[in-house]
């Protein structure tokens, strides 16, 4: 399988936090702080802070996501923001699937489906998170799982449609909680993601495809999780709301010539 073709990405998940001048202060620190990083940025932030962080971010190449997304693209949806108006805020991807909106807000793979699809038509690039909770787990069901949110989620897509897919593993015991998986627990994982993903749409798409860690990254963990062979990113909580921490973590190393 060749591997030169991923380009690793460091993205940051604000979730529910940061006033709008905290957002373009961090955001301003990110863009300044991330000149010569190994891989791409991006930030995914609040629906109010994205006007304000696009505008902090323009002409740089970190890139600006949003955390969700309504599948219609507009209409009586009170509450609900769709793709286009997330692209004309200035973002360009969007996470989709988080296991926050799967367990919060009952989130199905039938809907994740659709966003992916909405998110595609924009032209914004899905961050598809997938991931087991510690009971299913411990219950040896931690690839079923995963393979059902793969298949249910990316059903009905031609590989070029899902040309600019991320996918996300974060497992849902190690967010939030500082247990983070280890480097081989992700690589295991990893794997196992990539070989579902050849298997649904071949082996060129899912060769190329990045699949990003998430659960408890921090400026300690993340060399040894980037040196695994199949993680080709991360996809930061906590650690992504502290500069120093987060810089850190952009410019995280690994053994040369492993994925780049
Ligand atoms: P933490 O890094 O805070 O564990 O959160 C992970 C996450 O949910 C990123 O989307």
């Amino acid at each position: 399988m060749s591997s030169n073709l991923r380009k690793p990405l460091i993205a940051g998940n604000w979730k529910m936090h940061l006033t709008l001048a905290e957002s373009v202060a961090l955001a301003r620190t990110v863009k300044e702080g991330s000149a010569n990083a190994p891989g791409e940025i991006a930030i995914c932030v609040p629906f109010t802070a994205l006007s304000v962080v696009a505008e902090v971010l323009k002409g740089s190449p970190v890139k600006l996501g949003a955390q969700d997304l309504h599948w219609e693209s507009h209409g009586a949806y009170t509450g609900e923001i769709s793709a286009s108006q997330i692209k004309d805020a200035g973002a360009q991807m969007t996470l989709i699937a988080h296991s926050e909106r799967r367990r919060l807000f009952n989130e199905t793979d039938a809907a994740v489906n659709k966003k992916i699809k909405a998110a595609l038509a924009a032209q914004l690039i899905p961050v598809l998170c997938i991931g087991e909770t510690l009971e299913e787990r411990e219950a040896s069901r931690t690839f079923k799982v995963l393979q059902t949110q793969l298949e249910e989620g990316l059903k009905g897509f031609a590989p070029t449609d899902l040309a600019p897919l991320v996918i996300a593993y974060e497992p849902v015991w190690a967010i939030g909680t500082g247990k983070t998986a280890t480097p081989d627990q992700a690589q295991e994982a990893h794997l196992f993601i990539r070989k579902t993903c050849s298997r649904l749409y071949g082996e060129a798409w899912a060769s190329g495809l990045r699949i990003l860690y998430g659960g408890s990254v921090t400026p300690e963990n993340v060399d040894s999780l980037m040196s695994q062979p199949d993680v080709d990113g991360a996809l930061v909580g906590g650690a992504s709301l502290k500069p120093v921490g987060f810089l850190r973590i952009v410019h995280f190393q690994s053994p040369a010539g492993a994925k780049r």
